[in-house]
């Protein structure tokens, strides 16, 4: 049977997530307005929490990627399944992913950003691994460093599933 353990509580992640809003506010100009850029479909929950907690202007944007579907494992094969709404050229974009593991889908994605001009761009992830790089990425906000382990809930899934779990979780066999 497959089990569950709570690794991250929910009161934790929202107490992360409002910092995370504070750190983002601070850096950019009163009066500016940040366009975030949701990662669909794990960065959900994470895009729809931080916005609560921003006050600044905020505009927002969807992309769509292909993830590991049933797998467990990168293959560093981005496919963009749903492209951004509108052009974000010349604005201050902040891209909001689940996590970053490899880092090979946010390399992918901070190329095709970046490559459409920007004002500024950073990156945000609730859930960072590091000891899982194969690339070097950049990400200016990382909620939580965690170990190598296969996490769900909180919008990030396995084969679809827990997705809606307030919590993150490590999965395992029992
Ligand atoms: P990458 O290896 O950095 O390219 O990660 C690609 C994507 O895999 C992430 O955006 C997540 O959607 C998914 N992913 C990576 N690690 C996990 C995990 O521990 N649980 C659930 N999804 C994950
Ligand atoms: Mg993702």
């Amino acid at each position: 049977m497959t089990t569950t353990t709570v690794m991250l509580t929910a009161d934790q992640i929202q107490k992360r997530i409002r910092g995370l809003a504070a750190e983002i506010e601070q850096d950019y100009g009163a009066g500016e307005e940040i366009h975030l850029v949701g990662v669909l479909k794990g960065g959900f929950m994470f895009m729809a929490d931080l916005v609560r907690s921003m006050s600044t202007r905020v505009t927002l944007d969807f992309m769509a990627v292909s993830s590991y579907g049933k797998e467990t494992t990168s293959s560093g094969q981005v496919r963009v399944l749903k492209d951004l709404d509108s052009n974000v050229e010349g604005r201050h974009v902040i891209i909001v992913e689940d996590i970053v593991d490899t880092g090979l889908t946010l390399h992918y994605l901070q190329d095709l950003l970046k490559a459409r001009a920007p004002r500024s761009f950073r990156t945000a992830c609730l859930l960072s691994k590091p000891s899982r790089r194969k690339v070097n990425v950049a990400v200016e906000y990382t909620g939580f460093t965690i170990e190598d382990k296969f996490v769900v809930g909180y919008g990030l899934d396995y084969a679809e599933k827990y997705r809606n779990l307030p919590y993150i979780a490590v999965l395992g066999d029992s």
